[in-house]
């Protein structure tokens, strides 16, 4: 029997501070004409100090669950697609997995640049097409604003905060991720870096003084490569797909810049308006910005059960994807739980646990 793995809920998180090109023409020599015609970009979301890529990826995972209806207890793995993580360990999925309670989960982290939701969500498709789980939740969060180099104006202006996050749930119904296609060049590895911060150069002073704990860009090269595997990627993915790029309702590609998005769309010889951009107001925000953008255009009503869309990425690595997806609707069996009704329970099992593992580590060394 063929098992397919459909997506049956979404949900974002952005933070609510916002900074716009004005505001950053204060603070680098730039203006919002020069971010405007280059980028698209208007502005941008930043995390206060609450906010983490952990928090920002739990609040959109609540979101996702309440709308497929599905109990974190159901969910068997969480993927945290993100560069940059709350820590080098634990994984980021393991916060998210204690602060929703998903208790039956495995979790990991996922490190694909901005191509890394297109690369969990086709781990988390294969794991369901084998049989190996029925439910996954696959997240991209990012907090760049904490890797920005605020004085670099080629990089600081394009990047912000934000996490999306979808519900992929096991089904015999023909649909849901019908295909992908990865890929990756490690030779343009230096084209988009974080230097410092590994076990190759682990924090010092010098690392420090040279900034090489900050976002470092190779801007033109990385936009011709964007530019040429857009187009490559969406026609391989339609191709493995079995389907013609007219069978496509939508494309909702990562959200890097307008102008990139603008090539690849004539690249395809497609309309603009199948072509879905909100980069004017998020700026990149890397792993987030396809689920981000898939929730608003869910909300905007561009995506409709049985439509073809495809998802298609590219970043640092370099990496780049795509994956195609017959749309469906959320599976509900059940009322759903209200969002608020997810957390305290989560907090409480998380409180027992680490309590339990106290009062067990002092019975243990009373006993030894
Ligand atoms: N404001 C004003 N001037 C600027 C700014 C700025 N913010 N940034 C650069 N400039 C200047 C440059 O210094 C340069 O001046 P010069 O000619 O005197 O040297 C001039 O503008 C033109 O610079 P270019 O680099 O040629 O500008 P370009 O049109 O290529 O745009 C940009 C630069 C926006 C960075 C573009 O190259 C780009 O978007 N590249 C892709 C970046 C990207 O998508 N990265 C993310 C990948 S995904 C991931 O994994 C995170």
């Amino acid at each position: 029997m063929n098992r397919y793995a459909h997506i049956t809920g979404w949900g974002y998180a952005v933070p609510d501070q916002i900074l716009t090109n004005h505001d950053l023409s204060l603070i680098v020599d730039t203006s919002d004409e020069w971010i405007v015609t280059r980028t698209g970009i208007r502005e941008r979301r930043i995390a206060d100090k609450k906010e983490s890529t952990a928090s920002l990826a739990t609040d959109a995972s609540i979101r996702a669950l309440h709308h497929a209806g599905v109990k974190p207890a159901e969910i068997q793995l969480i993927i945290v697609a993100t560069s940059t993580p709350e820590h080098i360990f634990p994984a980021t999925a393991c916060l998210v997995q204690d602060q929703i309670g998903a208790s039956k989960a495995g979790a990991f982290d996922l490190s694909a640049a901005c191509s890394g939701f297109i690369y969990a969500l086709d781990m988390a498709t294969q794991a369901i097409r084998t049989g190996s789980l029925d439910s996954a939740l696959v997240i991209g969060s990012e907090t760049l604003s904490r890797f920005v180099d605020w004085a670099d104006r080629n990089t600081c202006v394009l990047f912000g905060d934000g996490a999306g996050a979808i519900v992929l749930q096991a089904s015999e119904e023909p649909g849901g991720v019908l295909s992908s296609t990865l890929h990756s060049d490690g030779s343009g590895g230096d084209l988009l870096i974080l230097p410092a911060g590994g076990s190759k150069q682990p924090a010092n002073e010098f690392t420090i003084s040279q900034n090489l704990h900050t976002i470092q860009m190779n801007g033109r090269e990385v936009f011709r490569f964007a530019t040429r595997v857009l187009v490559q990627a969406t026609q391989d993915a339609v191709h493995k797909a079995g389907l013609n790029l007219s069978d496509i309702h939508l494309i909702i590609p990562h959200q890097a810049n307008q102008r990139i998005i603008d090539a690849a769309t004539r690249g395809l010889s497609i309309a603009p308006e199948r072509v879905f951009i909100n980069v004017e107001r998020y700026g990149n925000t890397s792993t987030a910005s396809i689920p981000i953008a898939v929730c608003e255009a869910a909300a905007q009503g561009k995506l409709n059960p049985e439509d073809n869309v495809v998802f298609v990425g590219f970043g640092a690595g370099l990496t780049w994807g795509a994956s195609v997806i017959r749309w469906s609707s959320p599976f509900l069996t059940r009322r759903k739980i209200h969002p608020a009704r997810y957390r305290l329970p989560a907090r409480l099992r998380s409180f027992l646990l680490r309590l339990l593992r106290k009062i067990e580590g002092w019975i243990w060394g009373n006993w030894q």
